[in-house]
């Protein structure tokens, strides 16, 4: 028969040979379990004499605890190589850097807006903020534009449903000096503010996008004149496109709501843009009857106005040719003003 030792030493090492856990207790069954050759041994023992049996027995314990011992340690070694194997799987490099975020921008057109802000509020200007669904009184009538007079049909205008307190259909304001009625009629002269926001026309091309953004002015006070326009004017657009290599002319035309009114139109005398008039604003002394409209007396005050498309100012400030690029949502586009 084979010897103990021998058969010890086969059990060694066919735990060792194994790294999986189950051919492991698989090993052990064919040793130790109900049917295994220690076992076997045993059971045998009955059929030995007293004194042989003890000593048999002892030798065959002895060899059954050597590959107890043995295959507990095996046991130990394959879990440890487990949880080795699943921390390296696992593993997590701290030191990587973060995946990191897409950062947003302001768009082009509100850092426009916010510039503006900083620079008539620089020298004054209150900022105020208005409806951009509005009452044909405040957006026409306050403004001079009389019911039928044909300065309205200047502006294709969006009509929403729902009328206003006096039956009038509301619209989308055309243009922000509505803004001019609604806070000269909140407030005291002197009056100086900003009102910049959306307006809204049925117009879409190159140069035209049915939503828009406008800039209004109004200082009214007892002496505010047309030189006082063109003073605040030329310098905020000198800060505006921070140069004073800039020309600035007044050109006469019509707005109802002001007289005189004017064209404002600048020439860079130099880079790209240099010696081209470009129109960027309408302007004029309030209209008297703009003065009555918001409560005052015109005999007693006076002062100017101004309207100015942001897109128009952004796209000279940064040289872009087609104003749909502001709302395209190309991101290789708005990327270029992080
Ligand atoms: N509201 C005019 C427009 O949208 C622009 C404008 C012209 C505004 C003259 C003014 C002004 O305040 O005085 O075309």
């Amino acid at each position: 028969m084979e010897s103990l030792e021998a058969v010890v030493s086969r059990a060694l090492a066919e735990f060792a040979a194994t790294d999986d856990a189950a051919e492991l207790e698989r090993a052990k069954a064919r040793y130790l379990g109900k049917q295994g050759e220690l076992t076997a041994r045993l059971k045998a023992l009955g059929s030995l004499a007293p004194e042989a049996r003890r000593e048999a027995g002892a030798r065959i314990n002895e060899a059954k605890d050597r590959i107890e011992a043995a295959l507990a340690a095996r046991r130990a070694e394959l879990a440890s190589a487990r949880l080795e194997a699943r921390l390296a799987e696992e593993a997590i490099d701290v030191t990587l850097p973060g995946r990191g975020r897409g950062r947003g921008s302001i768009h082009p057109v509100i850092r426009t807006w916010r510039r503006i802000e900083e620079i008539f509020g620089s020298i004054g200007f209150d900022v105020a903020d208005g409806p951009e669904i509005e009452t044909d009184w405040h957006n026409f009538t306050a403004l001079n534009q009389p019911e039928n007079h044909p300065a309205r049909s200047m502006y294709d205008t969006f009509y929403v449903d729902g009328h206003d307190a006096i039956g009038k259909p509301l619209l989308l304001r055309t243009h922000t000096s509505p803004m001019q009625v609604r806070y000269a009629r909140m407030h005291r002269p002197p009056i100086k503010v900003i009102a910049p926001g959306r307006t809204y026309r049925v117009d879409s091309d190159a140069t035209h996008s049915p939503m828009f953004h406008q800039v209004e002015g109004l200082w009214i006070d007892e002496d505010v004149s047309f030189a006082d326009l063109k003073g605040v004017y030329t310098d905020f657009l000198r800060r505006f496109f921070e140069t004073d290599d800039l020309r600035v002319r007044f050109r006469p035309s019509f707005f109802p709501f002001t007289e005189p009114s004017a064209e404002i139109d600048m020439m860079f005398s130099s880079g790209p843009l240099e010696g081209r008039w470009l129109e960027i604003s309408g302007a004029g002394e309030v209209h008297p009857q703009v003065v009555r409209n918001f409560g005052l007396d015109p005999e007693r005050y006076i002062g100017f106005a101004f309207g100015s498309g942001l897109e128009r100012l952004t796209m000279l400030r940064y040289g872009i040719g087609d104003l749909r690029l502001f709302y395209d949502g190309d991101l290789r586009f708005l990327r270029q003003f992080v």
